[in-house]
């Protein structure tokens, strides 16, 4: 493949080369990296769960308003994460992370593919949590479990989320609908599994949500990295880069004198990674298929 001479380069070896000269690596992922291990992204085709946008469920007034949807929302990401398989993508940046000191990974993803391919805790900052750490909504407690695999996390969330439907006796649109989606129970928040710390709150996945806060520690270790020296080429990866402030990393790294490389199933709307010029890269496709060839891992 030859370079574009006005836009991004597409070309796989003139990227390896510049990944080989390169001492300082930032990448960025999304959900489009778990895509082809068959997790949902937010945006797009894979946004809705049953009927509800997966982004309108992400938030502290969704849970205040009807915490035992947006639990069953949860089980049902938590069920289908622990029932797939990191891909090749997940693979080779772990594998570039053992080679490559330097090479620095925030995920947005909370899904632990990255941790469940073994990349060095090190080398990978969870921006917006992890989907199996569990902790107290009540601001002023800080209970956290980490690393809670139970599957459902409570009994009160133990109809299967992704059950084999029944079949049922009428063939009618309305009743084969409903068991392709069928209709959520309503929990009542008593049900709901509470803080074995307060008592007072309810439980709540370890995830953030959007009008949250990220982490203040990580978020002061993402800097100390960034500000240590120029960064060579970060790698933006299955991610429409329009979440702050994960988003902004990129222009961080920019500013840092990296070119920058997208890798996505879409060449166009890149969010922030958009208005790529002649330094940068575009790679077109699955991050699962582009990851191992581009890195050479
Ligand atoms: N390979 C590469 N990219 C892919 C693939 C694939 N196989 N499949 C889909 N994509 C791309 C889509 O084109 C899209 O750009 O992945 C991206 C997924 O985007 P989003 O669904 O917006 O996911 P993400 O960017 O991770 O969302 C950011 O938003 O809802 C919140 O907290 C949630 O962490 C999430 C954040």
């Amino acid at each position: 493949m030859m370079s574009n001479h006005f836009g991004p380069s597409t070309d796989p070896a003139l990227f390896r080369s510049v990944l080989q000269s390169s001492k300082r690596l930032l990448a960025l992922c999304g959900a489009g990296l778990s895509a082809a291990s068959g997790l949902d992204t937010f945006r797009g085709a894979g946004g809705l769960w049953k009927h509800h946008s997966a982004v309108a469920l992400a938030t502290p007034q969704a849970f205040e308003r009807d915490p035992g949807l947006v639990w069953q929302f949860y089980s049902c990401r938590r069920h289908k994460a622990l029932n797939v398989e990191p891909n090749a993508g997940h693979f080779a940046l772990a594998e570039l992370a053992r080679r490559m000191e330097g090479f620095y990974c925030l995920t947005q993803n909370v899904d632990g593919l990255h941790q469940r391919a073994n990349h060095p805790a090190s080398q990978l900052k969870l921006l917006h949590g992890h989907l199996f750490n569990i902790q107290c909504f009540n601001p002023s407690c800080d209970y956290v479990e980490l690393n809670n695999l139970e599957d459902p996390f409570h009994h009160s969330l133990d109809s299967p989320p992704s059950a084999p439907a029944t079949p049922s006796p009428k063939n009618t649109i309305a009743a084969r609908a409903a068991l392709i989606n069928p209709p959520t129970p309503t929990i009542p928040r008593e049900s709901l599994p509470h803080c074995p710390q307060c008592g007072i709150g309810l439980l709540r996945p370890g995830v953030v949500w959007f009008g949250e806060e990220l982490d203040q520690k990580m978020l002061d270790e993402v800097e100390a990295w960034i500000e240590q020296g120029s960064i060579d080429l970060m790698l933006v990866i299955g991610t429409t880069a329009v979440v702050h402030p994960a988003a902004a990393y990129v222009g961080r790294a920019r500013g840092k004198g990296a070119r920058i490389a997208v890798i996505n199933v879409e060449g166009a709307d890149l969010g922030a990674a958009g208005g790529l010029g002649e330094r940068d890269f575009l790679f077109e496709g699955g991050a699962e298929k582009i990851l191992p060839e581009i890195l050479g891992v």
